[in-house]
């Protein structure tokens, strides 16, 4: 099958590489020529697992190619995947700017049928405004051509995303069209042995779907760290609270680690988004609201423990932190919780000494070169001569430590851990003060 697909970020590139691997034939476009020149020299712009190798055995076999040329793009595939950014706007709505864009460009040239396929997460209605777009280009152009739009939305995650979209637990597909039903069925063909995988529906169910499976994630998180913020008021350990309700299947054990807030380009944005759209139908979510606000303070604690340890002064303290990507297997850092607490440290006066197995790039791209920031090469580093170390993001390389050893280091030995890595029992009668989530040693 010939299929192109608009914007070559994360899900792009991702269902450009995956959709090849199993036989299609597929054309990645993008604005950013200098992306493309990369993408074609071999060179993959993002981190993520798998997809170098992915993307570069594909193009080899002549499966996957890449273009500037928009005009080639949409002559090209009968399918015709819109995988562009929709950022949030100022006010927290999506921007379809982008979207959009491609709606008119695939007007302006298409010169047969085209079934379009909505792939950026995009609110209710979006699919709507394509089609209205397209139509609107068609008209002016005096022409009369058939085509339809879909929703399909993606629930692949950062640093499993290959993983994720060959074995996804669905395919969701909103449409209301037999003839788009047959391409999508024989688009996914190689991935589903299991028929109710793909599953269709209303466009405009799709397109909520993607936002509530979101929402609904998101809600288990900031729930789990309500409980932990209790429990260490309370003197009680989250982490067995944590096994107690997971072992009622109606809960489980997924998506309820308690940590230092949720970060990446999906939650955060997808809940916002959310709560604005009800707004505009006049309904004020309630619960994403405070989903928002429960994360939102949740980033701040990692901060305020710091603070608490030093008595309020943290001016002149060397802070060592263990992870700055906002989850593991990724170098992504946008709204990661070591952000807020970086921003937090440099405001009351402290020094960072940061080590990430990935992100150490992206952190320098951020911030740029500053006093109180020393981006170091290795873990051990990252504790030398620092008076505290604070552990932002789970990497494997974390868990393992000499806790005599990190004594040694520390200033004052303190470990603040965001992510709950060790033995609260351990850590203590190695002599360090150690302050994770929830695990009642309040400070
Ligand atoms: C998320 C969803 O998991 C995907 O299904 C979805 O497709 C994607 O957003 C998207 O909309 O594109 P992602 O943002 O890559 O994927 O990351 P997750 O692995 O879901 O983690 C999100 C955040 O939640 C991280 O900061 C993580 O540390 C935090 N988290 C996750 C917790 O604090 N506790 C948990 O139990 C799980």
């Amino acid at each position: 099958m010939k299929i192109t697909i608009f914007g070559t970020g994360y899900v792009g590139l991702v269902t450009g590489a995956c959709l090849a691997d199993v036989g299609h034939d597929v054309l990645c476009v993008d604005v950013d020529a200098d992306k493309i020149a990369r993408l074609e020299s071999g060179e993959i712009p993002i981190f993520e697992p798998g997809l170098e190798e992915l993307v570069n055995t594909n193009a080899a076999a002549g499966r996957l190619s890449f273009t500037t040329d928009a005009v080639a793009a949409v002559e090209f595939g009968t399918l015709q995947f819109i995988a562009v950014g929709t950022p949030p706007d100022e006010d927290g709505s999506a921007d379809l700017q982008y979207v959009l864009a491609v709606a008119e460009t695939i007007g302006r040239h298409m010169n047969g049928f085209k079934a379009v396929v909505d792939k950026s997460t995009v609110p209710v209605g979006t699919a709507d405004r394509v089609r209205e777009t397209i139509a609107n280009v068609l008209e002016e152009r005096g022409e009369t051509l058939d085509f339809d739009v879909c929703s399909n939305p993606e629930f692949l995650k950062e640093g499993a995303a290959i993983e994720d979209f060959t074995h996804g637990a669905r395919f969701v597909v909103g449409t209301d069209s037999e003839r788009v039903r047959e391409l999508m069925r024989e688009c996914y063909a190689p991935y589903i042995r299991l028929q109710e995988k793909l599953m269709f529906m209303d466009v405009r169910a799709a397109e909520l779907t993607k936002y509530a499976a979101n929402a609904m994630l998101a809600t288990k998180i900031s729930f789990i760290n309500e409980i932990a913020n209790l429990a260490e008021r309370l003197g009680a350990d989250v982490e067995q609270v944590r096994r107690g309700i997971g072992s009622d299947p109606r809960i489980g054990y997924h998506f309820i680690y308690p940590g230092c807030g949720y970060g990446g380009s999906c939650f955060p944005k997808d809940v916002r988004a959310l709560a604005r759209t009800a707004g505009e139908v006049q309904y004020q979510a309630q619960l994403l609201e405070a989903v928002e606000g429960v994360n939102h303070r949740q980033k701040q604690t990692l901060f305020e423990k710091l603070e608490r340890a030093f008595d309020g002064d943290l001016a002149g303290r060397t802070i060592a932190l263990w992870g700055l990507a906002f989850k593991p297997n990724t170098d992504d850092m946008r709204d990661a919780p070591s952000r807020t607490l970086m921003e937090a440290l440099w405001r009351a006066g402290a020094r960072v000494q940061a080590y990430d197995p990935e992100a150490m790039e992206e952190c320098h791209r951020l911030y740029g070169d500053r006093d109180d920031l020393a981006l170091v090469d290795a873990r051990e580093a990252a504790v030398e001569n620092a008076d505290a170390l604070v552990i932002c993001t789970e990497w494997k390389v974390f868990r393992m430590v000499d806790f005599g050893w990190l004594k040694q280091q520390l200033g004052l030995p303190v470990i603040v851990d965001g992510r709950n890595l060790y033995d609260p029992e351990t850590v203590r009668k190695a002599g360090l003060l150690y302050f994770a989530v929830g695990r009642g040693d309040s400070l």
